[in-house]
């Protein structure tokens, strides 16, 4: 980690400019799930507003990436797209209905009804009940010595936090994880026919598991102010706001999916990476109240969850690298490309814990900026130092494998042990 090597990568190109106009992210080269960043590099320097095979434009600079992301007359109405794509169905309908793919005004009713629950303020009250669970988990890989950091410690937190913070019972947490990730994969640019029907079963799935339970807090009479997402969503349709039965299922699932494969993603690259820079490490266990949240935020510079995003351009724009944007330009802007780029941040490869400033892209800009950032930051503010000082020896046992997912990267098996 920390790789240098796209030094080396570069040097070994006879061609870069050549190298770089021939990425392609319908075909990605080999090694790219590894360590997609030696690519990032080489589009920024050569290719930074790059076409792909289907006519999607990447962007991958720091200030081309922010332009656009605040660019209010730029759609994510994938209708279109998602219907060559997907065909009809579940999966087309959830991509079309949850805040995420619309536009203003139907973006801002959605959200205005799940915002209140995502607040700093509000999530103080898990911070408790977050302390307790990694303490446990903790203890439980401790008496296991080696173990998978993903599906031991990393995916059992997030998914009890969204899980409470919906309103559905924290034990089903297992079975929809399993269905979040097949709605999510078909996101990738490129996926099976096989995908595709994973992902209809899987939003299909998540619909016969939820429509029971509305109709069921339906049935009641509101007794008191909404506790929950499904239970403020549901009071939001009763008082007359404008939402349908299907809007509600799309946005819990939105909500369960955001909340819970990014930062199990994030506690995962994340504990990989400084584990791989041990000085990085060290300073953590012995030093977090001293480097604070600056040390978090890091982090997940570094690791960049979520790492692309799509934008159709409505009107002829001009980037900061000088390139203007012709209208219907289906744009896909790299994130995680900007939050390595050596135009605005010093030694980008490097994980630093006490970079400042840091103004990371990580959770996004304008209007769809992620709804989920405090949760985000409670649960990693808490549990990165809890485990480094808990385990300050703690090290690999095996070989990371990461998944192969080009938006969220994410490991399948982080293999440790803690002596
Ligand atoms: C480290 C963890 C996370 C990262 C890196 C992340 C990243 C992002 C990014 C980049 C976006 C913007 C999407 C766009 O512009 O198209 C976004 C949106 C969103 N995120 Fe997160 N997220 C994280 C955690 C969470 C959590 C914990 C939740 C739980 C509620 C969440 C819920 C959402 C929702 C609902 C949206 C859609 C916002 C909208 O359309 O207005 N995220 N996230």
């Amino acid at each position: 980690m920390g790789k240098v090597r796209s030094d080396s990568f570069f040097d070994s190109l006879g061609n870069p400019e050549e190298e770089a106009k021939k990425f392609d992210l319908f075909h990605l080269p080999q090694g790219y799930f590894d360590f997609p960043y030696t690519w990032y590099r080489l589009l920024r320097d050569y290719d930074p507003v790059h076409q792909n095979s289907d006519g999607t434009v990447l962007l991958t600079r720091y200030n081309d990436v922010r332009t656009l992301w605040k660019e209010v007359t730029a759609s994510v109405d994938k209708t279109e797209m998602f219907s060559t794509k997907f065909g009809g169905g579940p999966l087309l309908e959830h991509h079309t209905q949850s805040m995420l793919f619309r536009d203003p005004p139907d973006h801002d009713r959605l959200r205005a009804i799940v915002s209140p629950f995502l607040t700093a303020q509000s999530l103080t009250q898990f911070s408790e009940y977050i302390e307790t669970l990694i303490g446990q988990l903790l203890n439980q890989v401790q008496e296991l010595a080696e173990f998978d950091f993903v599906t031991d410690f990393a995916a059992k937190i997030p998914v009890q936090l969204i899980t409470r913070v919906i309103g559905i019972p924290p034990e089903d947490g297992e079975f929809l994880r399993s269905i979040g990730a097949r709605v999510l994969f078909p996101l990738n640019p490129l996926v099976s026919q096989d995908a595709i029907e994973g992902g209809h079963r899987a939003v299909a799935e998540f619909s016969e598991y939820l429509i029971p339970r509305i109709k069921a807090i339906k049935s009641k009479s509101p007794q008191h102010d909404p506790q929950c997402i499904l239970e403020a969503l549901i009071q939001a349709q009763q008082s007359g706001v404008e939402i349908s039965d299907s809007e509600i299922v799309h946005m819990c699932l939105l909500v369960f999916n955001g909340g819970h494969e990014t930062t199990t993603n994030l506690m995962a690259v994340g504990t990989d990476s400084l584990v791989s820079m041990p000085d990085q490490y060290r300073e953590l266990a012995q030093k977090s109240e001293e480097l604070g949240t600056f040390a978090i935020e890091e982090i997940i510079r570094y690791v960049t969850p979520l790492q692309l995003q799509g934008r159709r351009i409505t009107k002829p724009m001009e980037l900061p690298s000088g390139v203007t944007l012709a209208p219907n330009t289906e744009v896909i802007i790299s994130q995680a490309s900007a939050n390595r780029d050596e135009r605005a941040f010093e030694d980008p490869h490097l994980l630093n814990l006490r970079r400042r400033p840091n103004n990371h892209v990580a959770f996004g800009l304008g209007v769809h900026s992620c709804a989920g950032i405090s949760l985000a930051r409670l649960e990693s503010r808490i549990m990165f130092p809890r485990l480094a000082k808990r385990f300050p020896a703690l090290r690999h046992n095996g070989v990371p494998i990461f998944n192969e997912n080009v938006r969220f990267r994410g490991l399948k098996s982080l293999p440790m042990s803690i002596s």
